[in-house]
Parts: structure tokens; C-alpha cells; sequence
């Protein structure tokens, strides 16, 4: 989930079914579901195990969270989409909001998803979740060094200057972050702590993986990682200089952001619709979420080794709402506190 860039509403269909038959169309038929979908990775293994184990076949139009909104917008009732799909919390709730989402009643989604991780209304449901979280160099830093109550907030202290390495402020991740800081503490406080990273002249990365290089080479003690890019760097190279914090152990706890689903509102095939999003969120957690190192949201579900051996921690509750409302503000205050 890096930032695509924008593919104009022109964007050929990406067909899953090409990658796996050859074939965007099924003996002359459209696939029976079509999904809007801002995840563009590891697509193949969950959801051809999805049509081999249920017969439903699936296509995908592939764009950004605010793209495939923009485009259900347009086409109103006439959409072929079935089910949209997003990597962000707050693009479901606004879709959610937009009405362009349906009902569902189910308690297979209720007992698999966790009460934060879904709309009350059932209009979406979180599948996948990721973890935003302090990284160090261990030669450099010893983790008693962090703030266990408000970690983020405690990067802000002169002791970090000139040792940290964050985001750029057009990051989605640096957004949702600085959006759930103001949910949590106000917009003053959250204010007050954005201007103390920029006063600790913190170095902006322009992705998470040169981020975490930076690190390793001891550019910069401190970064803001998401978890699944520790991952994969380690996957590549185990000997990485990099460790993880799990931030606020002793306050708000870390926070985290999801992918999610729900089933179009104009939607010709809401049952079929409403199963794949059951299968993900049960039987397919570890083939949607393992590939990108990713942690199931069902609790019933082990997370892969690789990322199991960081330890549990705990997680700051998801407010959808804030993520979708408070992103103008973050973008603004971001701004205001000369963050780049
Ligand atoms: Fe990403």
C-alpha cells in the first residue's frame, strides 16, 4: 500500500483472471464479481483460492482509495462493482458516509472482525491491518531511551535532535498518523508535538524503505515505520540494524490503520459479495494478509512467523470517523508546523 500513483478513470481493467486463465472473461461471461481495488499485491493467491474453493470468479479495476470512490460516485447505480476495497480506514468511512456502500448483516463478520475494525452498520469491514510504529538502530539508541506513555508524542523532546528520520507530510501514513494524534490529545497538543519533531530537525524520507536504510546506516537513530516494511527488509537482509518499539505500551498503544471492504450499494451480485468478504476475513486471512506481512484482523488468526516474532502489543482503537475527518486538519496542521 505505498502510494500508487493516480490512474485516470480510463485505467484499463487489471483482470485477475487474466493473470490466472489467460482470459478476462469466462466462457464469454463476466467474472461474477467485480471488485474495486486499491490493493495491488499478492491478489492472485487469495483470491484464486477464494474462486477454487466457491466457484465465484472475481475481476479487479484497479486505482487509488480516492480514484475507485470517485469513479463508484459516477456511475451511481449502473456500477459493476460488487465489492470496493481500500487501504484506508478513513476512504471506508467516507464511501460508508457517501452512501455508496450496503448493509450487511452477518455474524460470521461480526465474530471475525474486532468492533473498531468495522463499521456499527455494517457497511464495511476491515480484512488486513497494519501497525505504525517507532524504529531505532540499536547501536545507536537503547529502547529505555523512548517514552513509554506517548512515544510519538516523546520524539518531540530536544534529547532526538538531529536524530530522526520521518515520512514526508503528503504521506497517506504520516496523514492518519497525525489525524489519530489529534483525536487522541486535541489539535493544541498535537500541534505543539509536530513542532517539536521539526525542531529536532527531523530528516523527511520521501518512502519507508529508504527510511529504514537510513536507519541501518545510522544516518538517523529514529524512524516511523509501518511494520510490513521491517518485515520485508528483514526477509532480504537479517543482518538490518533496525529494531522495533511498539509504541505507547503504557498509554494509548500503537496505531494502526487497515484495508478493508464492503459491497457496493448498487451492486447485481450482493450475496456473492457478501461471501468473499466472509471468506476473507475467516478461512483467507493468511492468504490476503501473509504476502504482504500483514496482521489478520480476525483474533482467531495466527499472524505470519515473521512478523509474530515482534512481539504483541497493543494497538490504539481505530476511529474510522477521525481518519476520514480529521485528514483536512492533519494536512493543515502539518502545514502550519513548517512539517514537510
Ligand atoms: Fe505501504
Amino acid at each position: 500500500m505505498s502510494p500508487r500513483p493516480f490512474i485516470a478513470a480510463s485505467a484499463g481493467l487489471i483482470t485477475l483472471m487474466a493473470a490466472l486463465t489467460g482470459c478476462g472473461i469466462i466462457g464469454g461471461q463476466p467474472a461474477d464479481l467485480q471488485i474495486y481495488s486499491a490493493r495491488h499485491y499478492d491478489l492472485e493467491g487469495a483470491f484464486g483460492q477464494f474462486t477454487d474453493e466457491t466457484g465465484i470468479t472475481v475481476e479487479f479495476i484497479s486505482g487509488d482509495d480516492a480514484e475507485l470512490l470517485e469513479r463508484l460516485k459516477a456511475e451511481g447505480v449502473d456500477t459493476a462493482a460488487d465489492v470496493f476495497m481500500t487501504v484506508d480506514a478513513g476512504s471506508l468511512w467516507n464511501a460508508a458516509r457517501l452512501g455508496e456502500l450496503a448493509q450487511l448483516e452477518s455474524a460470521v463478520l461480526d465474530g471475525a472482525v474486532p468492533e473498531d475494525l468495522r463499521d456499527p452498520q455494517g457497511q464495511w469491514y476491515g480484512l488486513a491491518m497494519r501497525a505504525r510504529t517507532v524504529t531505532y538502530n540499536p547501536d545507536n539508541v537503547d529502547p529505555s531511551e523512548f517514552e513509554t506513555t506517548e512515544t510519538y508524542a516523546g520524539l518531540a523532546d530536544s534529547k532526538w535532535e538531529g536524530r530522526l528520520c520521518m515520512r514526508d507530510a503528503t504521506s497517506a501514513y504520516t496523514q492518519s498518523l497525525v489525524a489519530s494524534l489529534i483525536d487522541l490529545h486535541g489539535r493544541e497538543k498535537t500541534l505543539e508535538i509536530v513542532r517539536g519533531w521539526v525542531a529536532n530537525n527531523v530528516e523527511i524520507m520521501s518512502n519507508d524503505i529508504l527510511l529504514l536504510e537510513a536507519i541501518d546506516a545510522g544516518t538517523c537513530d529514529v524512524g516511523i515505520n509501518n511494520h510490513y516494511y521491517l518485515a520485508r527488509t528483514l526477509e532480504e537482509n537479517p543482518d538490518l540494524k533496525v529494531d522495533l518499539f511498539w509504541a505507547s505500551p503504557d498509554g494509548a498503544g500503537t496505531h494502526v490503520n487497515i484495508s478493508g471492504a464492503g459491497v457496493v450499494e448498487g451492486s447485481d451480485n450482493p450475496g456473492d459479495a457478501q461471501r468473499l468478504i466472509e471468506w476473507l476475513a475467516t478461512d483467507g486471512q493468511n492468504p490476503f494478509v501473509d504476502g504482504n506481512h500483514e496482521y489478520p484482523v480476525n483474533p482467531t488468526v495466527e499472524p505470519e512467523p515473521g512478523i509474530a516474532a515482534f512481539g504483541e502489543f497493543k494497538r490504539m482503537p481505530l476511529n474510522a470517523e477521525a481518519y476520514g475527518d480529521l485528514n483536512a486538519e492533519a494536512v493543515d496542521l502539518l502545514a502550519e508546523a513548517g512539517y514537510k
